[in-house]
């Protein structure tokens, strides 16, 4: 892809006119700059294990993007949490103005250990594209009771009850037993689970960590520290075992919009969005915001959400980025832009093979 056009799904070249590598992405627009930031993926299969890092590339008009090195590199030191062939996804970066640091947050996996770990990890810098110091993983709000948990609910399981979870050997998916109201109180001493995950920084300054928790039954909305680099100990449970996950969180008008997918790994499924004037919710359902093609609105066309871009360029436009996954060759996965557009309030996401910012709003 070249010139200022956008083609969803083709191949996408760097301005070296190397395919871009950046999946799992978002984007942060800094000083009239945007950098995006995203999984750098190898070949093969051992692609979706982090063997380089997060990659950043710099653009100022979103068509054409210069890569600027590895933001985050994996480490050869064995006993890092982030040495080469862990699993480091959808990272997010965003900006502190009291700071004046760059932070980042991203799903991490131990290496070894599959998706059990369930860890966020948290990288900091002084310029946007790096390089970024590792800080540190955590499993957010450990001894933190959710907003509006009910008295009776704040205790810790019983043996009994640890054990009948175990049995049902939950797996990230969707479980006909699954205990809604029970994994966040299992978690409570050592950390909530966070798997799949976005940022969002709020108009006040306020910034948010939103992760797939609870062995992905339930969402979580956590607001951060002032300086961003933990949980403030603030959050509340959306959805709760309804399995939705890559989260992408935008706002618009004051209202906020929350995009997500359904927990089936790779392969695409159907996109939702919800709806909320505060972003502690109540969040309303408004359903699936895709129009075309049975096939098309079942699979998010293909692809999975990582992201929602305002084009600060020009007011009110909006991209829905997302990944067409190619979990057998990694590196060949590829990125999914459409304009985001709304009818009267709701949004409405559309397919289009080729499309530019001036045409599209
Ligand atoms: C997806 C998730 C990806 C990755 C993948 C692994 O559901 O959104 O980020 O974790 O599962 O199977």
């Amino acid at each position: 892809m070249s010139g200022e056009v956008f083609r969803p799904g083709e191949l996408w070249l760097d301005t070296d006119g190397v395919p871009i590598n950046a999946h799992g992405g978002g984007v942060l627009c800094h000083d009239g700059i945007y950098y995006w930031f995203g999984e750098h993926k190898i070949e093969g299969p051992a692609g979706n294990r982090a063997y380089v890092g997060v990659r950043v590339y710099a653009s100022t008009d979103l068509y054409r993007w210069t890569n600027a090195g590895v933001a985050l590199a994996v480490s050869t030191d064995t006993t890092s949490e982030i040495v080469a062939g862990c699993i480091i996804e959808r990272p997010k970066v965003i900006f502190n103005r009291r700071t004046g640091r760059f932070v980042m947050w991203f799903h991490l996996e131990p290496a070894g250990a599959g998706y059990a770990g369930a860890r966020s990890g948290v990288a900091v810098a002084d310029a946007p594209t790096g390089p970024y110091r590792y800080v540190g993983s955590l499993r957010p709000n450990a001894g933190v009771w959710p907003r509006e948990t009910r008295a009776e609910e704040k205790r810790l399981l019983t043996e009994v009850e640890f054990a009948a979870i175990a049995r049902l050997k939950l797996n990230g998916g969707p479980h006909p037993e699954f205990p809604r109201d029970l994994i966040f109180r299992r978690d409570h001493a050592g950390g909530q689970m966070a798997r799949d995950m976005t940022l969002f920084v709020d108009d006040d300054g306020a910034a948010y960590h939103v992760y797939a928790s609870e062995e992905n039954g339930t969402l979580h909305v956590s607001e951060l520290t002032d300086d961003y680099l933990r949980p403030a100990g603030n959050y509340v449970r959306i959805f709760p075992g309804e399995f939705r996950e890559a989260p992408a969180l935008m706002k618009r008008e004051g209202r906020y919009f929350l995009f997500t997918s359904g927990c089936t790994g790779w392969r695409p499924n159907a996109l939702r969005v919800a709806v909320a004037d505060s972003i502690w919710g109540p969040w309303t359902d408004l359903g699936n915001p895709c129009v075309g093609a049975a096939e098309e609105m079942a699979t998010t066309f293909g692809a999975q959400p990582t992201f929602v871009l305002p084009a600060v360029a020009q007011p009110g436009a909006l991209i829905f980025m997302a990944d067409r996954w190619c979990p057998q060759n990694a590196i060949d996965g590829r990125y999914v832009w459409l304009p985001l557009a709304f009818a009267g309030s709701r949004p409405v996401l559309a397919w289009h093979a080729q499309w530019s910012l001036g045409g599209a709003f």
